[in-house]
């Protein structure tokens, strides 16, 4: 059987993207789906924000090919797991989910590691520092997540 995850964020431009594609590389593709998506829908059909793209080649990922979509209720039915960046997409999802078997697919990413932060920040309005320091965040949570999936 297939395990479906969603990353999700506000924009799906910076944050969820790289979870995305972070998650793809540490997992078995023939059975773990990854997909990302956002909340905002301000994007829909762009590429990932340029600043993600560089820090993803950095570390040999290519997020490249990704296309920005809008989460959707019906992604309920479809992902089995939904990760969100933070609390005020927690807050998003949870608002369109319609009965409790929705609600408890959704999770804080940084809810998977021992860390003292549960939210990766939004860094679209700073500057690539703050792109690195997420890639390495989103990172060390996706490590426990494809330990936790590659066993299943
Ligand atoms: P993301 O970052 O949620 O990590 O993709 C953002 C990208 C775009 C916007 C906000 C956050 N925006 O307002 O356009």
């Amino acid at each position: 059987m297939v395990t479906k995850v969603l990353m999700v964020c506000l924009g799906n431009i910076c944050r969820s993207p790289l979870a995305e594609g972070i998650l793809k590389s540490k997992v078995n593709s023939n059975t773990i789906f990854v997909d990302s998506a956002g909340t905002g829908g301000y994007h829909i059909g762009n590429k990932p924000d340029t600043r993600s793209i560089a820090i993803a080649n950095k570390y040999a990922i290519n997020i490249n090919d990704q296309r920005c979509r809008k989460f959707e209720t019906q992604d309920f039915d479809e992902f089995d797991i939904i990760y969100v960046m933070d609390k005020s997409n927690y807050t998003n999802v949870i608002s369109k989910s319609r009965n409790s078997k929705d609600a408890a697919k959704v999770k804080l990413i940084l809810d998977e590691v021992t860390l003292d932060i549960n939210e990766v920040p939004d860094p679209y309005y700073g500057n690539e520092d703050g792109f690195d320091n997420v890639f390495h965040l989103i990172d060390k949570a996706c490590e426990v997540i494809a330990k936790k999936l590659n066993t299943k």
